[in-house]
């Protein structure tokens, strides 16, 4: 196929025809040599895409000629509350459309548009074999050129822990959580603690080991909070928050989980953060601990949960360490600048 009959087009996200098309090329593309990835159905797809409040999504697919089938995808986050000057790519393309210059044409799709939007920072992230150098994904990615920036281990525990587990771990712990108590919400957290809660939730990614690439707070206002939560809700997923309240009964450190539609899907653990000046407490273990039990009693089928941490986050790593989580795939974050 020559590379002029390749056709780039935005998608309208209420375009459910076009949209369905768009999610099984991502599908194909993000499963490609990873059996361990669940399909994800495209109304959950379209859920997370619609659940964003301060985010723009922009969509694209690539078509054979003007109206032939779907040869790859691409998504562009555009924040527009704070790191306004950054931008998120994902090119996709499953592995049959591969090597024709598809992920190049969507590629430079993805960059006309950041630059239209005023973006000077793009940063794209790569899934990689654990432990790798290098691979294809990633020489993609530079030869739009973009360096890599740092890099994230994906791990997954197995579930529910071993009882003896839970109980060696929480005796060691409890003496460290005096003057502390953890809570766990489903599908919402309580209005008098929802500000506390979400700026200690936007300073999750400020405090993670980002390398060169700096993130600044994105504290979500409780409007956009209750509205994302309800889309995510009313697709089937369900979100367990826990969080650790110091003696005031202020919120100081949080688990997130996400458990989708799909029953026999992993679950995704979001983020877990201690605040700076209560750590040392074994908070980090304490918030985990608590949202694995909230987690077997709202989801008891759950096998699988997942977690992403920065590869310099040692303290963190060691938590999961102690838990039994596996690492399973590291992913690359790399930047570029826009000219
Ligand atoms: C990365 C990906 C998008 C490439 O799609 P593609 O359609 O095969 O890419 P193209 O044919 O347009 O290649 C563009 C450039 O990428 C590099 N590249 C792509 N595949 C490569 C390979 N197998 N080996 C070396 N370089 C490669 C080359 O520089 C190539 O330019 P060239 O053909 O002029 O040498 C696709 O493999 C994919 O979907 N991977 C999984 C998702 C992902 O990691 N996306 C990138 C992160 S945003």
């Amino acid at each position: 196929m020559e590379r002029e009959s390749i056709v780039v087009s935005e998608v309208a996200i209420d375009d459910e025809a076009t949209f369905r098309e768009y999610a099984a090329a991502e599908d194909g593309a993000w499963r490609a040599g990873r059996p361990h990835e669940p399909t994800i159905a495209w109304r959950e797809r379209l859920a997370a895409f619609r659940a964003l409040q301060d985010t723009q999504a922009v969509l694209f697919v690539a078509r054979d000629g003007e109206s032939g089938p779907v040869v790859g995808a691409a998504q562009l986050m555009l924040p527009r509350m704070a790191n306004t000057d950054l931008a998120h790519p994902t090119v996709l393309v499953p592995p049959e459309h591969r090597r024709r210059g598809v992920g190049a044409a969507l590629g430079r799709a993805t960059l006309d548009r950041s630059r239209a939007e005023g973006r000077t920072r793009f940063v794209g992230e790569v899934i990689i074999p654990r432990g790798a150098q290098d691979s294809t994904d990633v020489a993609f990615a530079r030869s739009f050129g973009l360096r890599e920036s740092y890099r994230d281990v994906r791990s997954e525990l197995a579930v529910p822990i071993a009882p003896a587990l839970d109980v060696e771990l929480r005796a060691e712990c409890e003496p460290h959580w005096e003057g502390y108590r953890f809570e766990s919400y489903v599908n919402g957290v309580p209005d008098d603690l929802l500000t506390a809660y979400l700026t200690l939730d936007g300073l999750v990614e400020v405090d993670s080991p980002t390398g060169e690439t700096d993130f600044e707070a994105e504290i979500a206002s409780p409007e956009s909070y209750r509205r994302r939560t309800a889309v995510l809700v009313d697709a089937g997923l369900t979100l367990i928050e826990t969080v650790a309240l110091d003696a005031h009964g202020e919120p100081v450190a949080l688990n997130q989980l996400k458990v989708r539609a799909d029953p026999d899907a992993p679950v995704m653990q979001r983020g877990t953060y201690v605040h700076r000046a209560h750590r040392g407490h074994r908070l980090g273990l304490g918030v985990k601990l608590t949202g694995l039990a909230a987690l077997a009693e709202q989801a008891p089928q759950t096998r699988v949960v997942r977690t992403w941490n920065a590869i310099d986050n040692a303290p963190m790593l060691a938590v999961n360490d102690r838990l039994g989580f596996v690492p399973l795939e590291d992913m690359v974050s790399m930047i570029g600048e826009l000219d």
